[in-house]
C-alpha cells in the first residue's frame, strides 16, 4: 500500500478517510487462505482490514458447505451480524455455502447484498461499488484459470504462512459436496508458489503449508507434486514444509522419495481414511480399499521414519452396517492414529450419496453411538502413544500465546501441541523442549535448549 493511491470515497465518508473491511472465515485452511486473498483485493483497493465487524464498511463471511451443521451456522451468523451493521455497510457472503445457495441466499436473507462464489473474489470491490448504488449480486460463476497470481495475499499475523498450490477437486467422493462448490482441480504454476514462499520468508515465516484439496495430484503441466516438493524445500531460509490434504492414491514413488529427500517436510501427514471398511469405501467412491489405504501408510512411515499421522473419518454413511463400522474401529486401532477428526456423515444436496436407496439411512441416534464410539477409540489411541513421549525432546516452533492464560503455544515437526511458560521463549523461535506432562491430546514442556537441535534440516538459523 502506498499513500498515492486514490482515496475511496464512500457515502457519508470524508474522501481522505479510507473505508474498512471485515472477513470471517468459517471451514478449511484454503477458506482461511482465500479471505487473506480477499483481504490483500480490498487492501490494493485503498481499504483498511479491521478485526471486529462493529460499523465496519463492508462486512464478508467466508462460508463452508461441507456439513449441514456448517450452513447453519452461518444463518446464525448472519442473523446476529445485523445488530453490528451500520446504515451503509454492505453485508456479502463468500465461499462454499455462496457457491451452493446463490440467488437463494439472497432471498433467504435480505440485508445480504453479495454472494460470490470461491472463483469470483477479484470483483469484490467492484461488486461493492455497485451495492452501494443498490445492486445486489451473485457471482458463482467458475473460472478455471484463476489462481489470484496477480493479488498479494493479507495474511495473518503469525509464524507459518498458507500457500494455495491447487484449486478446485477432480475426485467424486460420493458424500462430498467440494467439487460442486470448488469446481475442478487445477493446479498454480510452480515458479508462483516458489515466489509466494520466497515472499513468505523475506517476510520472517519459516514454515509453509501447501493447501489442495487433494494436494499430492498437483500438476503444473510440467512439476509434480515431488517436483513441488524439492523447489519449495529448497527456498533460503524455510525450515519447515507442510502440506494438507492429500489424497492416499497421490503417493506416487517419486513423491515419497522428494518428501525423504526434502529435510524442511515435517514429520506428519494428515492423510483423511474417511472409513476402514473396503465396501463402505467403494460406496463413497474413495478409489482404494482398506488394505491399499494401509499400505499408503506402511510406504510412508518406511520412506519418513518417525512420521505422525492424523486423519479423517466419517461414520453413518448410507449403507453403514455395524460390521463395516467394526473395521474402522479396527483400523484405527492397526494405524494408531496420532488424531483424528471425526464426523457424522451429513447429506449435501446435489451429492451422489443422497440418491442411496432411503432405507439405507443409517439412524441419527446409530450413527451418534458409533461417533462417540470412534472418538473413545481415537483418545485411546492417542492418550497411549502421547503418554510414552513424556520425558522426550523435540524441536518446537514457537507458534503464538495460548488462547486462554499466557502460556506459550508452540509446535514439534510432527504436530504435537506443546505449551510452554509465559517467558520460556519468544515468539517465531525455534528451541529444544522435554516434555513434561499431557492431557492426552497435548503437551506441556520445559525448554533445555533455546537453539533448536533440528533433527534433518541442516539449513542455518538465520532466514534469508
Ligand atoms: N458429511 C460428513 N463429513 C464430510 N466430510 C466431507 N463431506 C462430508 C459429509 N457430507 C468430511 C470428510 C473430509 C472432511 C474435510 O470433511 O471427512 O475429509
Ligand atoms: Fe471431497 Fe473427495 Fe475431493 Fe476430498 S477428494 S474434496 S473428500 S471429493
Amino acid at each position: 500500500m502506498t499513500g498515492t493511491e486514490p482515496a475511496i470515497t464512500l457515502g457519508g465518508m470524508s474522501p481522505t478517510e479510507r473505508p474498512t473491511v471485515y472477513v470471517e472465515t468459517y471451514g478449511c485452511q484454503m477458506n482461511a487462505s482465500d479471505s487473506e486473498l480477499m483481504l490483500g483485493t480490498f487492501a490494493a483497493r485503498g481499504y483498511t482490514p479491521v478485526d471486529r465487524p462493529d460499523g465496519a464498511d463492508v462486512i464478508l463471511v467466508n462460508t463452508c458447505a461441507i456439513r449441514e451443521h456448517a450452513e447453519q451456522r452461518v444463518f446464525g451468523r448472519l442473523g446476529e451480524l445485523k445488530r453490528h451493521m451500520a446504515r451503509d455497510t454492505i453485508l456479502g457472503v463468500t465461499g462454499c455455502m455462496a457457491q451452493r445457495l446463490g440467488a437463494d441466499l439472497l432471498r433467504r436473507a435480505p440485508h445480504v447484498s453479495l454472494v460470490v462464489g470461491p472463483d469470483g473474489y477479484r470483483a469484490l470491490p467492484a461488486l461493492v461499488d455497485g451495492a452501494r448504488a443498490g445492486a445486489r449480486a451473485v457471482d458463482t460463476a467458475f473460472h478455471p484459470d484463476e489462481h489470484y497470481e496477480d493479488v498479494r495475499p493479507r495474511r495473518a499475523a503469525g509464524v507459518k504462512a498458507w500457500i494455495p498450490v491447487q484449486r478446485g477437486c477432480d475426485y467424486r467422493c460420493t458424500y462430498c459436496i467440494v467439487p460442486t462448490t470448488r469446481g475442478p482441480e487445477r493446479s498454480r504454476r510452480l515458479a508462483d508458489v516458489v515466489q509466494e514462499v520466497r515472499d513468505a520468508v523475506a517476510a520472517g515465516m519459516t514454515e509453509v503449508v501447501l493447501l489442495g484439496q487433494t494436494v499430492n495430484s498437483y500438476h503444473d503441466g510440467t512439476a509434480d507434486f515431488a517436483a513441488l516438493l524439492r523447489a519449495v524445500g529448497a527456498v533460503p531460509g524455510l525450515r519447515r514444509l507442510r502440506f494438507t490434504s492429500p489424497h492416499p492414491n497421490d503417493f506416487s514413488t517419486r513423491v515419497l522419495a522428494a518428501m525423504a529427500d526434502t529435510a524442511a517436510v515435517c514429520e506428519h501427514v494428515h492423510l483423511p481414511m474417511q472409513s476402514g471398511s473396503t465396501r463402505t469405501l467403494r460406496r463413497m467412491l474413495r478409489r482404494y480399499t482398506r488394505e491399499e489405504y494401509l499400505r499408503c501408510v506402511d510406504r510412508l512411515r518406511t520412506a519418513i521414519p518417525g512420521l505422525a499421522l492424523t486423519t479423517d473419518v466419517i461414520v453413518g454413511f448410507p449403507g453403514e452396517t455395524d460390521e463395516d463400522f467394526q473395521e474402522t474401529l479396527s483400523a484405527v486401532d492397526v494405524v494408531g492414529f496420532d488424531d483424528a477428526y471425526t464426523f457424522k456423515f451429513s447429506p449435501r444436496a446435489g451429492t451422489p450419496a443422497t440418491r442411496l436407496p432411503a432405507e439405507e439411512t443409517v439412524p441419527d441416534d446409530v450413527a451418534s453411538g458409533r461417533l462417540t464410539e470412534l472418538i473413545a477409540a481415537v483418545r485411546r489411541r492417542g492418550r497411549a502413544r502421547n503418554v510414552q513421549l513424556l520425558g522426550t525432546r523435540h524441536e518446537v516452533l514457537v507458534e503464538k500465546r495460548a488462547r486462554r492464560g499466557d502460556a506459550l503455544q508452540a509446535r514439534t515437526r510432527d504436530f504435537k501441541t506443546v505449551l510452554l511458560g509465559p517467558d520460556a521463549a519468544a515468539v517465531g523461535q525455534y528451541c529444544t523442549v522435554a516434555l513434561t506432562g499431557t492431557t492426552g491430546s497435548t503437551f506441556t514442556g520445559v525448554v533445555v535448549d533455546s537453539g533448536a537441535a533440528r533433527r534433518r534440516t541442516a539449513l542455518p538459523l538465520a532466514a534469508g
